[in-house]
């Protein structure tokens, strides 16, 4: 704990990158597919917010490069009975042959979650990750749970009414990264929300800058029959 504490106020007073190493807990990153696919080719798309990753983090909330080998075809068994949930909630956005599906989670796998595996299998990661968006529930949240409903109507809204719904919901501040569209303005593109080492509770993340203006567009769904 001592160097977990000094860590945070050097990087707090310095203001530099510090190394404090090893794996603390994980970040939920979710995006909304309408601001996220402003930036990115997707050929898949949703009207929910979908799992970008359970990313392992350190204590000042530094993303950790995995440890798996390649292939690692111990994973495949844990997605299997996974895969109708995972198709929903954990869409692969920018794979447009979903046959390859597995890919997609398997290198999720391999990069952000096996630096926790010491923590957590592959089989507890994922179902704990669907379980955890599904907890969230962010665009119901988003919609009932702030002073003002905040709906995917092509509006804007104050960055901070977001946060407060959802921190209303998890009892935290999530990080907000936006997409700057080329109308110049913020669109909101993810929801980063960090949960404990079990990836069970959620946590407060280290304090980190949001990457958007304070006003961010709630951009509209696309149409699904
Ligand atoms: C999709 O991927 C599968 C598995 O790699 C492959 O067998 C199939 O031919 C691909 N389909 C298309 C349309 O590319
Ligand atoms: C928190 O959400 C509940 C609905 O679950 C709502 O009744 C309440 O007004 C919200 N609180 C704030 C401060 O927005």
């Amino acid at each position: 704990m001592k160097i977990k504490a000094s860590c945070l106020f050097l990087l707090a007073l310095l203001a530099t990158t510090c190394d404090s190493s090893g794996f603390d807990h994980f970040w939920l990153v979710q995006v909304w597919p309408s601001g996220y696919c402003l930036q990115a080719n997707c050929p898949q798309t949703s009207d929910r917010f979908i799992i970008h990753g359970l990313w392992a983090v350190n204590v000042v909330d530094k993303t950790l490069p995995g440890t798996a080998g390649k292939g690692d075809p111990s994973i495949r068994p844990s997605i299997k009975p996974l895969r109708k949930d995972l198709m929903c909630y954990w869409l692969p956005l920018n794979e447009n042959n979903l046959s390859r599906a597995e890919n997609f989670w398997i290198y999720q796998w391999k990069k952000h979650g096996s630096a926790a595996k010491e923590f957590i299998q592959p089989r507890d990661y994922f179902q704990m990750a669907l379980q955890l968006a599904k907890d969230t529930d962010l665009r119901n949240t988003l919609q009932n749970h702030g002073a003002v409903p905040i709906l995917p109507d092509g509006g804007s809204y104050n960055k901070r009414d977001y946060k407060a719904a959802i921190k209303n919901k998890t009892g935290h501040d999530p990080l907000l990264k936006c997409v700057k569209g080329d109308d110049g303005i913020s669109h909101l593109k993810e929801v980063i929300i960090c949960v404990d080492d079990q990836a069970q509770s959620f946590i407060q993340c280290a304090k980190q800058k949001d990457r958007c203006y304070s006003d961010i567009m709630f951009d509209v769904p696309p149409r699904t029959n």
